[in-house]
């Protein structure tokens, strides 16, 4: 295993091209199955969860290249397994987004259940419902999802909640399926209109784009296409944050403001200096930081991948602050270790209650979880004196190239074997 060692106190100053997103590439490459044409992707981040999709996707017999760096082809010709087994989706959850183009194209699909992790319990029951509606059988069976349908059928679904991957399934089922889908009560991230966006130009016919109800005329096929993966939102507000709490003045480059505006209002509110251009956003210090409250909510509301980093900020705030995160119920195992490197957070609940302290001390801590992971580096950079942070497995699954692209910035940061864990 890997650990990052931060020598931290350092302004980080400069600028950061932000990297294609995770969260939009892993449903591009679930939705390749949805045609047996070739697709082509620009702008592939090297991160662990799109290792992890590559090798089910090869599992299930599609074919797959990496071209020059940042360059994906994906041909799913044929499909030789409709297996998702547990080992893959116990690594990335997200591996259940292969449910519903499975269904949808060979009217089988067997995915294991993805089961809990560090961050709640994040069951799938609405992709189910969802499935259901459209006319599949859906047994679980040791672990496992079992899919069949002859063929899917378009319906009119509710969605009981706001759910990423569950609107960008059924998106991706009803698009294959015959007749026209409704989802209403969908979530609206900007990752699933980039896949609804995707799909319309493989030939697909879907309206509503952005909005909390879908219309998804269903074809009986789509073809391949060559596509730019949009900038990742998560990545770029990370680097914003990192330049907010070591006081300094980071660009970057990239990106998508309008992705950002819950963030970059929290930024603002909170004294920063926050410049906006066409595709990047500048955030300078002004002193110190002032503590601002936060809760998080669904898109276009301020992202909840974005919280623990935004409490690292917090920690070093002039006053107080509450953050209340409410998608994800077990959200906060990024407190206990900022507190052990000096800062002043009691949780209660969902909410963390943050008094804001002159300074963090360096510390060994242990990442739990990606964007936990994130807010520990934040803080080390922050932080008087050396953090090692120790399981960084969590961090490669989402930040392509993060000890790189910081250095680059002014940080005094390193990977190194870990000797410990
Ligand atoms: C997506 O996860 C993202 N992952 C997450 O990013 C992100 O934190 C999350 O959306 C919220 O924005 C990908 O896109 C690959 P949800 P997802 O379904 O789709 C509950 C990161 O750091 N729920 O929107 O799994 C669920 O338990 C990752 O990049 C149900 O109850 O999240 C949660 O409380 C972490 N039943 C809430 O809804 C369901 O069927 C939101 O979950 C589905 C979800």
């Amino acid at each position: 295993m890997d650990k990052i060692v931060i020598r931290g106190g350092i302004p980080l100053n400069g600028e950061v091209t932000i990297s294609g997103a995770k969260n939009a590439i892993l449903a591009l490459m679930c939705a390749s199955l949805l045609t047996r044409d070739e697709m082509i992707f620009h702008g592939v981040p090297t991160l662990n969860d799109i290792r992890t999709t590559k090798q089910l996707l090869l599992q299930l017999g599609v074919c797959l290249d990496d071209f020059a760096a940042g360059t994906l082809r994906v041909k799913a010709a044929e499909i030789s397994d409709h297996t998702a087994p547990y080992e893959l989706v116990k690594t990335m959850r997200a591996s259940v987004m292969v449910l519903g183009p499975l269904l949808a194209r060979e009217g089988k699909a067997d995915v294991s259940l993805p089961g809990g992790c560090a961050i709640g319990a994040r069951p799938i029951d609405q992709h189910l419902k969802g499935l259901e509606a459209m006319g599949a059988r859906i047994d679980l069976e040791g672990g496992y999802v079992k899919a069949r349908a002859e063929r899917l059928q378009g319906t009119d679904f509710t969605f009981d909640l706001k759910t990423v991957t569950g609107a960008e399934n059924l998106i991706m089922a009803a698009s294959l399926a015959k007749g026209t889908t409704v989802l209403r009560n969908c979530a609206v991230e900007p990752e699933i209109a980039e896949l609804a966006h995707v799909i319309n130009r493989m030939g697909g016919c879907i309206d509503g784009t952005g909005t909390e109800t879908i219309v998804i005329e269903g074809k009986d096929r789509l073809h391949g296409v060559v596509h730019e993966v949009m900038p990742d939102r998560i990545e770029a507000g990370t680097y914003l944050m990192a330049g907010a709490v070591t006081r300094g003045d980071v660009r970057v480059r990239h990106c998508r403001p309008a992705h950002l505006s819950a963030l970059l209002e929290k930024l603002d509110d909170a004294g920063l200096r926050v410049d906006v251009g066409e595709d990047e956003v500048r955030v300078a210090t002004n002193g110190r930081v002032k503590s601002n409250d936060v809760e998080t909510a669904p898109y276009p509301g301020f992202a909840t991948d974005f919280q623990a980093q935004y409490m690292a900020l917090m920690a070093l705030a002039d006053g107080q602050s509450m953050v209340t995160e409410t998608v994800f119920e077990n959200r906060f195992m990024h407190v206990s270790e900022l507190v052990r490197m000096g800062a002043d957070i009691r949780v209660s609940g969902r909410t963390a209650r943050v008094r804001g302290v002159q300074q963090l001390s360096g510390a060994h801590v242990q990442a739990t979880d990606l964007r936990a992971s994130a807010c520990l580096v934040l803080a080390g950079l922050a932080a008087q004196g050396t953090t090692e942070v120790h399981r960084v497995y969590h961090l490669d699954r989402g930040y392509d190239r993060l000890e790189d692209k910081l250095a680059a910035l002014g940080a005094d940061i390193r990977r190194e074997k870990d000797d410990i864990l």
